[in-house]
């Protein structure tokens, strides 16, 4: 163990470092790293990782011993040869072929999100989303720059399903949903259409896009079309109540900030959205994963 001033400068690095990390991350999926070694079967060297990806010998040995420090990738030497497999982290969830990979929500991340965090200073600065600034896509209507082509709108569907394959059975195990015969999940343009009529409604990353005031509206709209007794469930990364946890929801409301109009908040901050919206009965199950669950009634 060194002196508090080792530890220091250590946890410095690993913080100054943190995108390295996420970028041999997100290129190893974006070069197919995890899914040739998945359709191998088989350890491969670094000759026949470079033959199937067509790329540099140097840079594919760097990423791979790396990949291999990190964990994504396991390391075997045989006969003096190193042989490359993948983790069982990589095999769950970074191989293209597995039902719970995460692979287009990385690339999402590394294309769209990691982009609108190289301007997290001028977001602070502004209190606005950088999609002008990381794509020169003005940011006025929120939709056209989040779904700013075909490709990007199809990924981040995508991405968004592939967090659900890992998180979304904790979060609708969270409250007993049998007494609502019919469920509907709200998304599409639900500041505008007519909504359908249901027993429950879900808004899953939903709030967290917008502000308080487009919050309110949208609740407004859904606590009249639902029926006395019904039920709204609200999905979210919750805050804790002083606002200054956990840290992963804390990145998740820059992200926020970065990339939407809204943020993450506490179950103080729904209980006070829902209430004026007319919703009452609160009840919040905080599941210890990524995501929890708010439960109203109308
Ligand atoms: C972050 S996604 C969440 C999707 C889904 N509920 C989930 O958890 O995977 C946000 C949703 O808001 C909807 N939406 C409605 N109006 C929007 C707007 N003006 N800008 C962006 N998204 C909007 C999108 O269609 C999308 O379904």
């Amino acid at each position: 163990m060194g002196s508090p001033q080792d530890h220091a400068y250590h946890l410095l690095n690993e913080y100054a470092n943190g995108f390295m990390v996420s970028q041999v991350l997100f290129a190893s999926c974006e070069l197919g790293v995890f899914d040739v070694l998945a359709e191998a079967r088989e350890a491969l060297d670094a000759a026949a990782v470079v033959a199937r990806l067509g790329t540099s010998s140097r840079g594919t040995q760097l990423l791979l011993d790396t990949c291999a420090s990190l964990k994504l990738l396991k390391v075997e030497v045989r006969g003096g040869k190193v042989f490359y497999q993948n983790t069982e982290l990589s095999s769950t969830y970074l191989a293209r072929g597995s039902p719970t990979s995460q692979r287009n929500m990385l690339l999402y991340m590394a294309r769209t999100t990691y982009r609108c965090w190289g301007h997290l200073a001028e977001a602070v600065r502004e209190g606005k989303n950088q999609y002008l600034q990381a794509f020169g896509v003005p940011s006025e209507e929120l939709f056209s720059a989040i779904y700013r082509s075909e490709a990007e709108r199809l990924r981040f569907m995508r991405g968004l399903q592939e967090v659900w394959s890992v998180a979304g059975r904790r979060v609708l195990a969270a409250f007993d949903l049998s007494q609502f015969p019919v469920i509907c999940d709200l998304g599409g343009d639900f500041f505008q259409d007519p909504l359908p009529e249901a027993d429950l409604y879900i808004l899953a990353r939903v709030l967290h896009d917008w502000t308080d005031e487009r919050c309110s509206q949208l609740l407004q709209r859904i606590q009249r079309t639902c029926r006395p007794g019904g039920g709204l469930l609200v999905v979210e990364s919750l805050l804790a109540e002083d606002g200054r946890g956990p840290v992963t929801t804390q990145l998740y409301s820059l992200n926020m900030l970065v990339q939407t109009e809204g943020q993450e908040r506490t179950p103080a901050q729904y209980r006070t959205l829902l209430a004026s919206a007319g919703f009452h009965g609160f009840q919040v199950k905080k599941t210890g994963a990524i995501y929890d669950a708010i439960l109203a009634r109308n």
